[in-house]
């Protein structure tokens, strides 16, 4: 059942992403930086309110007709203000939610990746406390709703002695202490949903926190477009001697009020407990995938700490030297945190298949696929290569390449194939052409391995692709499960324009000299 809504997801994702890929480019594909759009939606969010703070009279009697005087008389600067923060805190709703699915639908929050997935909970939580206390801060008839149906959805908890829903029911009972609260709340609320929301990236190395500045003018644009057109405002003042009969319900932050007014304040909890609840424990739902952790090996690392750079999990550090050999650091894995994606592995300049050694050894390697076997298997699978135009695929487990079948060498991330794979492939012969197939660009599944690879190959990163190494021989192809068809068309060009290269042979190339004391990279030579 998770995994059939997870595909169904996956595959909508796809289809509507791959639209934005080409009304936006990958680059600025919205999808892509969801997380980031939600920290400068924050940003607006937070900005404009301490705007508002300025004009805002935080007491019961005054705080409609300041917001009055807010959005008629200075409609050009605080109205607009108001609008600001009306409408980012909704989009915020509508990006958290999205990344959520996205999230759930790549499958990226299982396992040890359960951190960023637990701490995105409470961010549910804070974002929704937000906005409820904001709305009451209004005080018209909405707010007047909202306040009635908030508290006696408190009162059906055994939390306060006394009934606070009374305190709503008529003006005499209208307590100033409770809206000085909530004034309280929607200052601390959002400071602690700030708080949760760096607490949640601490897991992973680099983070895209800001959005690419072109997509951050779009959205002020667009904000400032539908503040104009349709500004926030207030619905009448709140009136209790009145019961409120139609109200305007903003749908991001308060879908379940209606149905509150409606069912039994029970079935409203154990709804929402319910939801909370599944989401908290899905990471540890079965299927359990847990892969083994990198092990380093000490003897063929130099401390050079490639692999603590090019990690996308935080999952390993510097520590002083333990052993006799002559450089000041070695590196730790934090097996919690690892989730064998071999990315450092890729990285580390002992990772090199030119090695004469029988066991071939690495710095950093991975126990349910250690670089030794990765020769192994490339040589094996490129000895099935037949025909004028062998092309070996080296293709992420992730990626569209996962629905084809032969000649394929499968990766838990293609940025765990050291660029000197695809040097020891060609200069031996072993195929005409290879083929780096990862995941769709915008959704990497281990985040930063298709633009770790892309930098590598362009000599922009260590350990970067050797220029002897003929370029028209290699090609990268990015796409996503859904993209088999143009991974195929891809694939075949490739094929049919590098059997039209000459003939090479195999190129003589000496083995590895041993690592040099300064801890630079070493790179096998020919
Ligand atoms: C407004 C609220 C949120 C913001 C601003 C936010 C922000 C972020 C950011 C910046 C990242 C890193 C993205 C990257 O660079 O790859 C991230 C990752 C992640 N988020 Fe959120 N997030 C929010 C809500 C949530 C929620 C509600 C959940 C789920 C309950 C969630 C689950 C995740 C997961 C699982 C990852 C890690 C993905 C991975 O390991 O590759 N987030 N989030
Ligand atoms: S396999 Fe390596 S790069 Fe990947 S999470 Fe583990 S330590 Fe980090
Ligand atoms: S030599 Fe390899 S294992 Fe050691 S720090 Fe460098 S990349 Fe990491």
């Amino acid at each position: 059942m998770m995994a059939a809504l997870k595909s169904v997801l996956r595959h909508g994702f796809d289809v509507i992403e791959r639209g934005a890929d080409r009304v936006f480019s990958p680059a600025f594909n919205p999808f892509a930086q969801l997380g980031a759009l939600g920290y400068f939606l924050f940003w607006i969010v937070a900005a404009s309110g301490v705007y508002l703070f300025i004009f805002f009279d935080t007491g019961v009697v005054n705080a409609y007709a300041s917001l009055e005087w807010i959005s008629t008389d200075h409609w050009y600067h605080a109205g607009i203000m108001r609008s600001f923060h009306r409408y980012a805190s909704d989009l915020m709703v509508v990006v958290m939610g999205v990344h959520l699915l996205r999230e759930f639908a790549l499958d990226r929050y299982r396992g040890v990746r359960w951190f960023s997935w637990l701490t995105g909970v409470p961010i549910i939580w804070f974002l929704y406390i937000s906005g409820i206390t904001g709305y009451w801060l209004v005080w018209d008839q909405l707010a007047q709703f909202v306040a009635i149906v908030s508290t006696e959805l408190l009162d059906w908890l055994p939390i306060f002695g006394e009934p606070i829903a009374r305190n709503f029911l008529s003006p005499e009972n209208l307590s100033g202490r409770f809206f000085t609260l909530m004034v309280f709340l929607h200052i601390v609320v959002p400071l602690l949903l700030l708080l949760m929301m760096w607490i949640h990236i601490q897991r992973i190395s680099r983070p895209k926190v800001n959005p690419p500045r072109a997509m951050m003018a779009m959205i002020l644009a667009a904000l400032l477009a539908a503040s104009l057109w349709k500004p926030a405002l207030s619905q009448g003042p709140a009136d209790l001697s009145k019961v409120t009969s139609e109200v305007g319900i903003d749908w991001f932050f308060l879908p379940l009020y209606p149905l509150a007014d409606l069912w039994p304040g029970g079935l409203i909890w154990a709804l929402v407990a319910g939801f909370t609840l599944l989401i908290l424990f899905m990471p540890w739902l079965p299927p359990m995938k847990k892969p083994q952790a990198a092990v380093v090996d000490l003897a063929h690392c130099n401390g050079c700490a490639r692999c603590v750079e090019d990690c996308p999990y935080e999952a390993i550090r510097l520590a002083p030297r333990s052993d006799a050999l002559p450089f000041p650091n070695e590196v730790v894995v934090d097996a919690d945190l690892c989730v064998g994606c071999g990315i450092c592995m890729g990285a580390c300049p002992s990772s090199t298949p030119f090695r004469r050694s029988g066991d071939l050894a690495t710095g950093i390697d991975l126990p349910d696929f250690s670089l030794k076997e990765l020769r192994e298997t490339t040589i094996a699978t490129a000895a099935q290569l037949q025909g004028p135009n062998r092309i070996l695929v080296l293709a992420c487990r992730q990626g569209a390449a996962a629905a084809s079948g032969d000649a394929t060498v499968f990766l838990p991330c293609v940025a765990m194939a050291p660029p000197s794979l695809v040097d020891f492939i060609l200069s031996r012969d072993l195929a005409d052409g290879v083929v780096i197939a990862g995941c769709a660009e915008r959704a990497c599944y281990n985040r930063l391995g298709v633009e770790w690879t892309k930098a590598r190959v362009a000599g922009e990163r260590d350990p970067y692709l050797r220029g002897r190494v003929p370029r028209e021989r290699l090609a990268m192809i990015w796409a996503d499960r859904n993209e088999n068809k143009r991974f195929e068309a891809e694939l075949a060009a490739f094929a049919e324009t590098v059997g039209q290269l000459p003939k090479t042979g195999p190129r003589m190339v000496r083995a590895a000299p041993p690592q040099p004391a300064d801890g630079r990279a070493r790179e096998p030579v020919s």
